[in-house]
């Protein structure tokens, strides 16, 4: 990107049409430049693909030391190989920076910072915010911005674009403004940002077409809806699906302890059932940036409108008190052991929120753990992806796991099932061990395994 090529836009054409025509023209012929503001789990494998695609694309973070390693081509994200990062650097020209003035240079602006909850489990768009004004300081005409990040129905409209038109200029006739909710599975080989479809809206007609267009020069397919607040909602309601359904299976494995039924036995036959239902397991608890939090953003929003999402509520308490449940069954283990959990020594096997991943943030692994911490237990962990652990209050590093720490143990919990853990040979070498994701269904009944 030459810098030269960076005009005021008060030297610009303003008309609106031709404003639309020429940033529609730039997009079809791949010209466009895409800056990508965030570059962690969802803005780093976007902004390779962009620029895979074609486009000339830089990537903005506060985060220096993100925005080094880019540079160095490191990647620091599971799902983008330092092969693929060099080959959009080398070859299509990207690169990172955390000077937000390069915003002026680009032609459209994909925002994917992080939404995360208050203390008082409320919306903090604080990045997003944030994130606008940069973009507000460097606003042009011609210019299309995206929000990827996962919030609430009405956030691109009633706070983006408020903080963008302070700027003296007009949404849908001097800028363009959509949302498109980012999809990304983290650890998945099958889908990724390519080619999961990726929804579109924006707040006005001018707004969608563009953004459509751009999307669906950059992945597979696109799925255009009628406005930013009803894509804001389609991500919101998937996560929100997810966790609904996740806490209905979380119930039955709590109800099913106390009937001294197999859960897994129960579900492993319900799915069998080809139409009518789908596949949802247990476990000891949600994780992740996504689940545990975004359904919140839809129950903050419904309070505006004097309605209660009891569904929203109720997954999350039922969720929320997996990890606790875990906490009890693991002390009921250790007492027919004979052993007071005060003086347990506890191995917790992953803490990554889900299998083949690094990402620990609010991982219900961390509060089993502060669980048997607080009630008086020794605990380690050992996680192959989570070198150490600074959530929460709790600040540990992975302990290497050898057949002297798992004999050592009185008791071994199974809370993520990495496919790179042995599992027969843990169980081996374990005294008791509590599977709370079903992590030794290949290996067959054992004595000394309690399943969730
Ligand atoms: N992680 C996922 O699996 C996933 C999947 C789909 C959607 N999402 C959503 O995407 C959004 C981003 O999530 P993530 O997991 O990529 O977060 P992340 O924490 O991995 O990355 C966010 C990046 O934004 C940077 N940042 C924060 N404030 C900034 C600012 N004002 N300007 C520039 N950079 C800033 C941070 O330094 C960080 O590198 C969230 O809304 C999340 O809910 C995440």
């Amino acid at each position: 990107m030459n810098p030269a090529q960076h005009i005021s836009w008060h030297d610009a054409v303003s008309d609106p049409q031709t404003i639309f025509d020429q940033l529609k023209e730039k997009i079809s012929s791949r010209t466009a430049i895409v800056g990508v503001v965030g570059l962690g789990y969802v803005g780093l494998p976007f902004a390779v693909q962009s620029a895979l695609a074609g486009f000339d694309t830089v990537g903005l973070d506060l985060a220096r030391d993100k925005v080094i390693s880019i540079n160095e081509g490191h990647s620091y994200i599971g799902d983008v190989s330092d092969t693929q990062l060099q080959e959009a650097i080398t070859e299509h020209g990207l690169f990172a920076t955390d000077h937000f003035a390069a915003l002026a240079d680009c032609d459209v602006v994909v925002v994917a910072v992080p939404t995360p909850l208050t203390k008082n489990l409320t919306p903090d768009l604080g990045a997003i915010e944030a994130a606008t004004q940069e973009i507000a300081l460097h606003l042009r005409p011609g210019q299309l911005i995206s929000l990827e990040s996962t919030t609430f129905p009405g956030t691109t409209e009633e706070v983006m674009k408020p903080i963008l038109e302070s700027s003296g200029l007009t949404a849908e006739q001097d800028f363009f403004l959509a949302h498109s909710p980012e999809r990304v599975d983290p650890g998945n080989h099958q889908f990724n940002t390519k080619n999961t479809n990726k929804v579109v809206g924006g707040i006005g007609p001018n707004s969608s077409e563009l953004a459509s267009l751009f999307y669906s020069s950059t992945v597979d397919h696109t799925v255009t809806v009628s406005s930013a607040k009803a894509a804001e909602l389609v991500k919101v309601f998937e996560n929100t699906f997810r966790s609904v359904n996740v806490a209905l299976v979380n119930e039955l494995a709590q109800l099913c302890d106390r009937m001294n039924i197999n859960v897994w036995e129960v579900l492993d036959a319900a799915f069998t059932k080809p139409f009518g239902i789908m596949p949802f397991y247990p476990g000891p608890g949600v994780g992740g940036h996504c689940i545990p939090l975004d359904p919140h953003y839809l129950e903050f929003k419904a309070r505006e409108f004097n309605f209660q999402t009891r569904f929203v509520a109720l997954a999350g308490e039922i969720n929320r008190s997996m990890p606790r449940f875990v906490v009890e069954k693991a002390i009921r283990i250790v007492d027919q052991s004979g052993v007071a959990l005060s003086r347990s020594r506890i191995l917790v096997l992953g803490v990554a929120y889900k299998s083949n991943i690094d990402d620990a943030r609010e991982s219900p692994a961390i509060e089993v753990i502060r669980g048997l911490v607080e009630r008086g237990a020794e605990v380690f962990y050992h996680d192959p992806y989570v070198r150490s652990i600074n959530e929460h209050g709790v600040l540990m590093l992975s302990s290497d796991l050898s057949p002297e720490l798992l004999g050592s143990c009185d008791l071994v919990i199974g809370t993520t099932a990495h496919a790179c853990t042995d599992v027969a040979w843990v169980v081996d070498n374990s005294r008791e061990f509590l599977d709370t994701r079903h992590m030794t269904k290949s290996i067959g009944t054992r004595p000394n395994v309690h399943l969730l």
